[in-house]
Parts: structure tokens; sequence; C-alpha cells
């Protein structure tokens, strides 16, 4: 077995092998990335898909697969870190689309779709009694907030450590300079005594708790029961609203992890997937809250947007959530998306190779084991690393995964993309399998 001093090295030597034969495989994507820094700092519009040595450009998506400018095609496991959910060219949504082109765009009026669509969801998510459009899961989250800090004339917000509700809504431990200045509390994900502690002593100042049922950014950890129905009993406890950020997760099942866990949120935000693959984002829940924004009200709240209800978004989501990710559709694909990470588990324990993949349903994160993982700081920057090392062996095996190691299964995925992920984390595991021995070793004292 290698030494731990050299678990770190040999890890760091097999990132720049991988990374050096990929970029030898890329020249047209090399390229494509050195040409748009000229006008996109470091060539990049989004910070998450940007990796080292460059992100593929993409050139076009079909079903479950992408293909980028060199021309090689991949099975798509980064699922537009899950708003990929109906894959790249489902024709219902595309037909949605085209019948609402055809319709006219920028109607400047209320259209066909969208009273139809938040129907659609309402019967989804029960708890959304009421709900209002947006265009992303960022401002989904943003609107969720100051409608908690209105509706409750209290300021503070109650946020986890790791967590990621938007580009503006982050809390890596370091913090973000970009964050929006909410008065936050920041506690330990799935730490029942530290969030009921912290509910209680802001229990005058605090308007919301906003969490994500499974922690996304922070390694796709699951929050358990116990978590959910504290922050549950102590937000009504100390009259503070129970936001959950759904974005990703709504996702998990028929009706997200709210339904899976029998938990009523105050205020649900969504986004990613919503909108069929376009953009939207929605905010909803408790009547009497949402019934602020009213028009019909004497001094009712205004939330405008010119994109809140286009009609593409619209007649796409509409489609999708109703033809479909229908409630049997989501249900069963929770199931076949969980055998996944179930039989990835398996793979990896059979080999005794201590690797972890955290997560539920259609999607997963893998980690160097060695730990037990339940909050952000579990997750060490040696896990990532790992994380890192795999996302390049998949690269050049012909499965995209996200840079940090998370799988995203969408719609038209068949038992021949799961099959390829497989092989390709079993022939992994022969390849790295003594130094992820050696590695976990170092990160259990971590
Ligand atoms: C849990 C969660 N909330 C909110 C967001 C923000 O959504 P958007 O990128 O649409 O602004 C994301 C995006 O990754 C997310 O994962």
């Amino acid at each position: 077995m290698l030494s731990l001093a050299n678990a770190t090295d040999e890890l760091n030597h097999a990132i720049a092998r991988l990374r050096y034969e990929f970029a030898a495989r890329n020249p047209l994507s090399e390229r494509s990335a050195r040409e748009a820094q000229k006008a996109l700092p470091g060539g990049s519009t989004r910070s998450v898909l940007f990796y080292e040595p460059f992100p593929l450009t993409i050139s076009s998506g079909r079903g479950a697969e992408v293909t980028d400018v060199d021309g090689h095609t991949y099975f798509d496991f980064v699922g537009e870190f899950s708003a990929g959910l109906y894959g790249h060219s489902e024709p219902v949504i595309r037909q949605a689309v085209v019948e609402a082109l055809d319709g006219g765009i920028v109607l400047a009026g209320p259209n066909v779709y969208e009273a139809k669509f938040a129907e659609a969801i309402k019967a989804r998510f029960p708890s959304m009694e009421l709900l209002r459009f947006c265009n992303s899961g960022t401002e989904a989250n943003i609107l969720a907030l100051v409608t908690a800090q209105h509706f409750t004339r209290r300021r503070k917000i109650l946020v986890f450590d790791g967590a990621y509700h938007g580009g503006v809504l982050v809390f890596p431990s370091g913090g973000n300079p970009l964050n929006l200045p909410f008065d936050f509390i920041i506690s330990p994900y799935n730490d029942v005594v530290a969030a009921a502690r912290r509910i209680r002593e802001n229990k005058n100042d605090l308007a919301a708790v906003l969490v994500e049922p499974i922690l996304g950014a922070g390694g796709n950890l699951p929050g358990t029961n116990d978590f959910f129905s504290t922050l549950r009993r102590e937000t009504e406890a100390a009259g503070a609203l129970l936001i959950f950020d759904e974005v990703k997760t709504s996702r998990c099942g028929s009706g997200g992890m709210q339904g899976l866990f029998g938990i009523k949120p105050d205020l649900t935000t969504l986004g990613k997937y919503l909108g069929g693959g376009l953009p939207t984002g929605a905010f909803g829940g408790r009547a009497d809250i949402m019934d602020h924004f009213n028009p019909h009200r004497a001094g009712s709240l205004r939330h405008a947007g010119t994109f809140n209800n286009n009609v593409c978004s619209m007649a796409a989501g509409l489609a999708g959530l109703t033809k479909v990710f229908t409630p049997a559709r989501a249900d069963a694909f929770h199931k076949e998306g969980e055998q996944m990470r179930v039989d990835f588990q398996t793979i990896a324990d059979a080999k005794a190779v201590p690797l972890s993949f955290t997560g539920l349903g259609s999607f997963f994160t893998l980690h160097l084991g060695g730990k037990l993982l339940e909050k952000a700081a579990d997750v060490t920057p040696l896990s990532r690393q790992v994380g890192l090392l795999f996302h390049m062996f998949g690269m050049l095996n012909g499965i995209a995964i996200a840079g940090r190691g998370d799988f995203y299964q969408s719609l038209p995925m068949t038992s021949e993309h799961r099959d390829r992920a497989k092989s390709v984390l079993t022939s992994f595991i022969s390849e790295y399998g003594d130094l992820i021995r050696a590695l976990a070793e170092q990160n259990a004292r971590a």
C-alpha cells in the first residue's frame, strides 16, 4: 500500500496526467476556451461550469447525450446540475415550445399557460397554496426571503453552512463576497441541537429558516427526518417561516422531499427543470402569506418581472409536468435513480474501496470514504480532489459528470447509460483502488 505521505502527491500527479491527456484529446475545445477569454473573464460566464484545464465546449445534445466541438459524444451525467431532467431533446417539450412560439412571444398580458402551470405545480406540492413565477431559483429564494421578512416584520435569516441558494446566496466555509446583505445566521447542516438553539436564541428577530432538503453544493448530503421535524417545530414555536429550497429536490418523487418527509413548509422555492429546460423559477406557499401579492388587496406587494410568465418557459414547464414528468413517472424515476446510487456503492464496497455516494434518488456525489458525511465540513478538500480525479477519468471514458463529482440522471437515460457509468466506476477502482485506500486513511484523520 502507498505511504500516506506519498498518497497526496500521487493523487495530484494522477490528476495532472489525466488533464494532460484531456487537453491532447480536445484541441478544438481548448481553442474555443482560449477565444472565449477575449470577452468573458477566464472564458466563463458560469463559474460552476469551469474546470481545469478548460471545460469542453458542447456543440449539441440529444436524449441523454452531449457532443463536444471535437466530435466526442458523452453520456451526460452533468444533467445541467438537475435542470436537465428532461434531457436535451424531449419531443413533448419541443412541441410545446414550438406551439408557444407560433402563438407569438412577449405578449405583455397573462397568457394561456401560466395559471394552468401554477395549478399543476400546486397539485404536486400542496403546501404551495398560491405561488408566483420568476426567472430562476436564485430569484425565487430572494423573493421568498423578502416575503418572509415582510410577513413576519423581522430581519434575520437562518441558513446552513455549505448551502447554495443561488449565486448571491451561497454559504461555503470562508463566505462569499457576493452574497446579498441579509442578516444571516449560519448553522451546521443536520445538527438539530445547534439549529434549535439558534432559532430559540433569535426568536424575536428571526424571519425565516431557509433550507435545502439535500445539501446540494455542499456534497449532496440528505437532511434527516429529525432535522426537518426539528426545524418545523422550532420555527412554528418562534413564529418564523420555514422555507424549503426545493429548486433541485422537487424532482425527488412526485411531491419532492416535502412529500417524502411529510413536512409542510410555509414557503417553497422551485427552479431548475421546472421550465422544461428553459429559464423559470417559482416561489409559493401558505395562502395567507402569498395573498399579500394579491393586487385586489389594498396595499398589496408589487412583484414585477418582465419574463416571469414568458410563454416558452410556461408552455414547456406545463407540458413537462403534466405530460412527461407525471407523478407516476416521477416516482419511478426516483426509484431507478436511487438504484444507481446503491449500485455504485455496492461496486465500491465489493472491492473494499472506501468511496461513499451520497444523495437521494436521481442525483448523488462521489466522496472519499472514511468519514461520516452529515454536514458540509465533513466533506474534506481531499475528498473534493478525488472527485476531480473521477471527473477527469469519466470525461476520458465517455461519461460527463460535474467537476465536483456530482451525477445527475435524466429521464431519457436507459440501462445502457447507467451500465456504462458503472463500468467506468469499476475501471476507476481497479486503476486507483490502492491510492483511494491510502487517501481514505488520511481523510479519516482530517
Ligand atoms: C438548491 C439550489 N437553490 C437555488 C439555486 C439557484 O438556481 P438558479 O441557478 O436557477 O438561479 C440552485 C442552483 O444550482 C440550487 O441548487
